[in-house]
C-alpha cells in the first residue's frame, strides 16, 4: 500500500531503470519551472474554518459536462505504458474505478482503441499532437471518435523539445537503441527488465497505421521529424472544424491564450507549464489561475496541472476557480510502482487528502469551496489571494 506520492516516487525510483525514471522524473534544463510547480502551490496557505460540523464532505464535481467522484483527472503522460507490463489500460481502469477522467496520450504503448474497450469511453479524454502530415492528425481525429471519445486534448506547449539534462546525461535523448549503460541500469531492475522483456509493449500504438517505424526508437525519431513546430491559431480552427467533440487546449499559461480559446470555441484549456518540461523558468499553472479564470469568465472548463501532490492542493486550485487538477507524475509512479493498484492508492490519497481538507475548512461541497474562495487562503508570497477577515469566513461557512 502506498501511503503517499512521496511514497511512490522512491518506489518508482526502486523498480525503474535509472533512464526511465528521470525520464519521468525530470524537467527542462535547470529545472527551475518543475521547482517553482511545487513552491507556487506551498506559498499559498489555509486559514482554517473551525466548529463547522462538516464531517462527511460532498466532493463531487462536473468537469467538461461528465460527473466526477473529485475534480482529479490523470494528464497525459506519453509512453506510460513502459512503466508497468500492465500498461495504461491499468491506469484508466484506476481512474474509471475511482469515478474520474482519464486523459490518454497520443503516445501511449497501448493503443486508444484497446484503452477504449477497457472503461466507458465517457470517462477518456484523448490527447493531440499535430504531424506535419494532416492527413495523420485527420485519421487520427476519426478513429478517437470511433472508439468512443468526445473529448480532444490539444497539446500546443510543445514546439520543440528543450534539453532535458537528465535524459541527456543518461543517453535518453535521440536515442536509435539501447546501449551497454542502459543494459547495466537494467540488469540492476531485473523485476522490470524481466517482465517488459517478456509481456511488455514495444510500440506506441497510436501511431503503428502510419509506417513511423517498427521499434519504439524508430517511432521516437520519426515523431521528432514529424510534429509540426509551427502550428498556431490557424490550425487550432482547422481542428475546431474537423472535431465535433468537446476540444480542449492544453499547454495555456497567459491570459491573453485563454480569450483566444474561448473565442476559438474551445470548451476548456489546461493552465500548464508540461510539468516544467518545456519552457525553463516557467511561470506555473496554478501562479496563473486567478488570472485566467477572470480572462475565461465562465466560458470555459479551467484545469490546471503542474506540481499538485496533496488533496489539499486541488483544495487550493478549486477556491481559486479551477474545473479541476490533473496530475501527470504522481499516477506515473503509482503504476511503476504497484500496477492498477498503485495508481488507485494515489487517487485515493488525493481524494482523502481532499476530504480532510473540506472539513477543516468547513466546506461541505464543492460549491462551497469555491463560493469561499480566496477567503479560505493566504499568500504567504503576497502575489495571488488577498486577504479577507476571518470574520467573512464565518459567516460563510457556519
Ligand atoms: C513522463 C512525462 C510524459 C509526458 N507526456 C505528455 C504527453 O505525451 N502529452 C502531454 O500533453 N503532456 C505530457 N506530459 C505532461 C503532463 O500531461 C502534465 O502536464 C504534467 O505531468 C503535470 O505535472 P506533474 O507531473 O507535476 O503532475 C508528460 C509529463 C511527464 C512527466
Amino acid at each position: 500500500m502506498l501511503i503517499s506520492v512521496e511514497d511512490a516516487r522512491l518506489a518508482a525510483r526502486r523498480t525503474l531503470p535509472r533512464w526511465l525514471f528521470d525520464y519521468v522524473d525530470g524537467g527542462a534544463y535547470s529545472e527551475a519551472s518543475l521547482k517553482n510547480n511545487f513552491a507556487s502551490l506551498s506559498a499559498v496557505r489555509f486559514i482554517p474554518a473551525i466548529l463547522c460540523g462538516v464531517s462527511a464532505p460532498d466532493t463531487a464535481v462536473k468537469i467538461l459536462e461528465t460527473h466526477q467522484t473529485f475534480p482529479l483527472v490523470l494528464a497525459p503522460v506519453g509512453m506510460g505504458g513502459l512503466l508497468s507490463v500492465e500498461g495504461e489500460v491499468a491506469v484508466v481502469r484506476a481512474a474509471a474505478a475511482a469515478g474520474i477522467q482519464t486523459c490518454l496520450s497520443h503516445f501511449s504503448i497501448q493503443s486508444i482503441e484497446d484503452i477504449a474497450r477497457a472503461v466507458d469511453p465517457a470517462l477518456l479524454m484523448f490527447q493531440l499532437y499535430i504531424f506535419r502530415d494532416r492527413a495523420i492528425t485527420r485519421d487520427t481525429l476519426q478513429r478517437v471518435w470511433n472508439a468512443g471519445v468526445r473529448t480532444l486534448v490539444v497539446t500546443v506547449d510543445t514546439p520543440v523539445t528543450p534539453m532535458r539534462e537528465r535524459d541527456a546525461r543518461n543517453g535518453f535523448r535521440s536515442i536509435s537503441k539501447l546501449s551497454f549503460r542502459h543494459f547495466t541500469q537494467m540488469m540492476i531492475r531485473p523485476g522490470w527488465t524481466w517482465n517488459m522483456a517478456h509481456k511488455g509493449g514495444r510500440l506506441m500504438a497510436n501511431l503503428e497505421p502510419y509506417g513511423m517505424g517498427k521499434t519504439f526508437f524508430a517511432q521516437s525519431a520519426t515523431i521528432s521529424r514529424e510534429l509540426d513546430p509551427t502550428i498556431n491559431w490557424l490550425d487550432l480552427k482547422w481542428i475546431r472544424e474537423v472535431w465535433k467533440g468537446r476540444l480542449v487546449i492544453k499547454g495555456v499559461l497567459h491570459p491573453e491564450d485563454t480569450r483566444r480559446s474561448a473565442e476559438l470555441g474551445a470548451e476548456g484549456i489546461v493552465l500548464s507549464n508540461h510539468g516544467g518540461r518545456q519552457l525553463d523558468g516557467a511561470v506555473s499553472g496554478f501562479e496563473m489561475l486567478s488570472e485566467n479564470v477572470q480572462a475565461a469568465n465562465g466560458r470555459l472548463d479551467i484545469l490546471v496541472d503542474g506540481g499538485f501532490r496533496y488533496g489539499s492542493d486541488i483544495a487550493k486550485a478549486m477556491a481559486l476557480g479551477a474545473s479541476g487538477v490533473m496530475i501527470g507524475r504522481p499516477w506515473a509512479f503509482g503504476l511503476a510502482a504497484e500496477g492498477q493498484k498503485g495508481v488507485a492508492d494515489v487517487i485515493d490519497y488525493f481524494h482523502q487528502g481532499l476530504r480532510s481538507t473540506m472539513t477543516l475548512l468547513g466546506a461541505r461541497d464543492i460549491a462551497a469551496l469555491r463560493e469561499g474562495g480566496k477567503d479560505f487562503l493566504r499568500d504567504v508570497s503576497g502575489a495571488a489571494c488577498e486577504p479577507v477577515p476571518s470574520s467573512s469566513i464565518m459567516k460563510e461557512h457556519v
